[in-house]
């Protein structure tokens, strides 16, 4: 079953900023273009760099690690199409940005 959850307070992150975010144990890049918000995994597809503490470019981020660059919006490696991370539906609620995830 999805469900949106709240991962951070929309004042938390301004646009131009990303960061990684925790929901029950598991890591999510969180970014703030322009007001609208993205997610997708923290966790790089090369060797696990932290995405949320990326360099963002727009709607591109760069993995801090090994300079991999990401689209935030589909989460295909401009490198390595065939090893994308995966992406997240995003809303907010209030003073709160929720993801969109499975819950068991
Ligand atoms: S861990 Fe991300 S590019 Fe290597």
């Amino acid at each position: 079953m999805s469900e949106f959850v709240s991962v951070a307070e929309v004042a938390s992150l301004l646009p131009g900023q990303g960061r990684t975010v925790n929901y029950r144990g598991k890591e999510y890049a969180l970014y703030n273009v322009d007001g609208i918000f993205h997610a997708m995994d923290d966790a790089c597809s090369h060797k696990g760099g932290p995405l949320g503490a990326g360099c963002l470019d727009g709607e591109k981020v760069y993995c801090p690690l090994h300079g991999w660059a990401f689209d935030i919006k589909t989460g295909i490696c401009e490198a390595r199409p065939d090893l994308p991370v995966r992406t997240y539906e995003t809303r907010v609620e209030g003073d709160h940005v929720q993801i969109k995830i499975e819950l068991s």
